[in-house]
């Protein structure tokens, strides 16, 4: 399996220095270079300096995700977003995605706005073991057999909710999120698609050919929202 997705983790401590010119070159570089789960969605991505909100993070950078609001978006940005998650992590430096914080300015997300990852220098290891992820087992999270699904079950949510399934199929895999409760409303809804992109995501690394589409006969599932298969390409 892809070695960043076996010790990744999420960072809170930084050096509060800013990364000279050359390390941000290289990931507005990284940003350019980024592999959509949907093409035909614009998004944006912006450096900052500065987010406001709960359970913030305080770091040197942040990354402000945005994108035009179409079906698919949130997986969208979350699958873009896990790219950034794991280069950060190979290149030595610490991420956190951040579902609580907001831009400071309203005008620092070019499309509207999605949702926030800091980044900088790490001032905590940068690694774990393998020993040191919690999460659920697979049997919890999925049906069938792929050696990918390992790689998605080690995926960061918010939260930790992990409220993904997989339904693996011959080579296929099918793709769902939990229905989110009423009750904990909107910002949960968001995080859950958000949270599936970024499963989808590592499911990609590992796989050789990859594509994704909506199939009409993929198998229902209950207490859940089906939202696409992964196929070889
Ligand atoms: C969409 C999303 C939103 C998150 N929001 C926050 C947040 O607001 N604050 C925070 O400290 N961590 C946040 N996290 C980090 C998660 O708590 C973390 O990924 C999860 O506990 C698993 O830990 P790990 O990333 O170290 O594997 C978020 C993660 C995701 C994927």
């Amino acid at each position: 399996m892809n070695e960043t997705i076996r010790k990744r983790k999420s960072i809170r401590k930084y050096v509060m220095a800013k990364l000279d010119a050359a390390a941000l070159d290289k990931v507005r570089a990284q940003i350019e270079s980024l592999t959509p789960l949907y093409p035909d969605i614009s998004y944006s991505i912006e450096i900052a300096e500065k987010t406001k909100g709960m359970f913030n993070v305080t770091a040197p950078h942040y990354l402000i995700f945005g994108s035009e609001e179409k079906d698919g978006h949130l997986e969208n940005i979350g699958f873009i977003g896990q790219q950034l998650d794991l280069f950060f992590s190979e290149n030595g430096l610490g991420c956190c995605w951040l579902g609580a914080a907001k831009p400071q300015e309203k005008e620092a997300s070019a499309l509207p706005f999605v949702i926030c990852m800091s980044f900088g220098k790490p001032a905590e290891p940068l690694h774990r073991g393998s020993a040191d992820f919690r999460r659920k087992a697979l049997t919890e999270i999925s049906e069938g057999a792929d050696a990918r699904l390992e790689a998605a079950r080690l995926a960061p949510s918010g939260m930790n909710v992990q409220g993904w399934y997989f339904v693996a199929d011959n080579g296929k895999i099918h793709c769902y999120r939990k229905k989110p409760n009423p009750i904990l409303g909107l910002m949960l809804g968001k995080m859950g698609a958000i949270d599936l992109g970024i499963a989808i995501c590592h499911i990609f690394k590992e796989s050789e050919t990859f594509g994704y589409t909506r199939e009409a006969d993929a198998p229902a599932k209950k207490g859940f929202i089906y939202a696409g298969t992964v196929v070889y390409s």
